[in-house]
């Protein structure tokens, strides 16, 4: 059905019942989740299954498969089947999916929803089409797309159809996207990337480099977690255990918050760059409304300790973190499913 038809067949239904048994969907790169129409957020997951080598069958999804990442050995692979943001791996990525549409299923949902997704604003139309792919595979019976950065617009609470010019930055697992907002549409972005996967990576290269210390992605990200920062006076120590592979022995290391700062370094720059980037490409008449309203954070990456600190002495704008940084785009869309009428503009052709 074309996208006209697809809009024309929601608003002939009753007003009450429209879009009913739809679903939005946040497919990110670390973990996804769905709202149900009527209901809220039902399932947060994340975005990694495990796989049988030998059958190719899944044999974990979602937490429990991402227990298993580095831990796997011949018989089972655990993977992201998503990397920047886009999907890369189109059948693990049906089969995720399928299994967290049955996950939602058991709170009586329909056999063949309608589905909303978010995509990043920086999709090509191929990265699109294997979006609406995966999904009509995994049992979609329609699928509508919004931008990320507009879903998580409404999901933090701003009137996105208001003249006024709103700065959003998400820095999620694969991507960091910011994006400027006036009058239902994005006015400006910037598209990079870079997200959280590059901060875990960027501390797995810097332990190697400096104590041999060979660590998983899921330490790299617990020791982010628990001790990432960019704040100058932030003092801690954490024990890390990895393969030393100078002489092929487990080791643990006592590392500080020093290391974390110096790993981060060059991650961190990068992300600061995109945000100037993208105030440089601001319409001059919104730029006003940037200074007085400031930016807000939103994505995992907001929860980096000191990053809006260094992003307002980088910038000068106040600098606000979402307060559901990790839910807040599928809450958007969501309120984009309750509500299709008003919003139906935003949605992509
Ligand atoms: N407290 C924290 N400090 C730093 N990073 C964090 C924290 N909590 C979560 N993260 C990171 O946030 C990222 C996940 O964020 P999010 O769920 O917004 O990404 P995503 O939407 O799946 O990815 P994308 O939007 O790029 O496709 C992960 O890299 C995770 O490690
Ligand atoms: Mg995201």
């Amino acid at each position: 059905m074309s996208f006209s038809g697809i809009l024309s067949s929601i608003f002939a239904r009753k007003p009450g019942t429209l879009l009913s048994n739809s679903m939005a969907i946040d497919l990110g790169t670390a973990n996804t989740l769905i709202y149900l129409q009527g209901r809220g957020i039902v399932l947060e997951q994340p975005s990694v299954v495990s796989i049988d080598r030998e059958t190719g069958e899944m044999v974990a999804v979602g937490n429990e498969a991402k227990v298993m990442l580095g831990r796997t050995g011949i018989a089972l692979h655990a993977l992201k089947p998503l990397k920047d943001g886009v999907i890369t791996n189109a059948t693990a990525t049906m089969a995720m999916l399928r299994e967290f549409f049955s996950m939602a299923k058991k709170r009586k949902i329909s056999m063949r929803p309608r589905i909303l997704v978010c995509v990043p604003s920086g999709i090509t139309e191929v990265e699109i089409s294997a979006v609406r792919t995966a999904l009509e595979r995994a049992g979609a019976r329609e699928v509508l797309l919004v931008s990320e950065p507009l879903a998580s617009a409404i999901g933090v609470g701003i009137l996105v159809e208001g003249a006024a010019g709103n700065m959003i930055v998400d820095i999620g697992g694969g991507t960091t996207e910011v994006a400027v907002i006036s009058l239902s549409a994005i006015v400006a972005n910037n598209s990079i990337r870079i997200g959280g996967d590059e901060i875990d990576e960027a501390i797995s290269a810097y332990l190697k480099k400096k104590y041999s210390l060979l660590i998983g992605e899921r330490t790299a990200e617990r020791v982010k977690i628990r001790m990432g920062t960019v704040l100058e006076d932030d003092d801690e120590e954490y024990e890390v255990s990895g393969l030393d592979f100078v002489n092929g022995i487990p080791e643990t290391y006592l590392i500080n918050s020093e290391d974390i700062r110096n790993a981060l370094k060059e991650v961190i720059v990068t992300i600061v760059d995109a945000v100037r980037h993208g105030l440089e490409k601001t319409p001059p008449e919104l730029a006003s409304d940037i200074v007085e309203r400031g930016i807000v954070l939103t994505g995992g990456g907001a929860l980096l300790r000191g990053l809006d600190k260094l992003l307002m002495s980088e910038t000068g704008l106040p600098i606000r973190v979402a307060d559901n940084p990790l839910s807040c785009t599928v809450l958007g869309a969501g309120l984009i499913l309750e509500d299709i009428y008003r919003y139906r503009n935003l949605l992509i052709q």
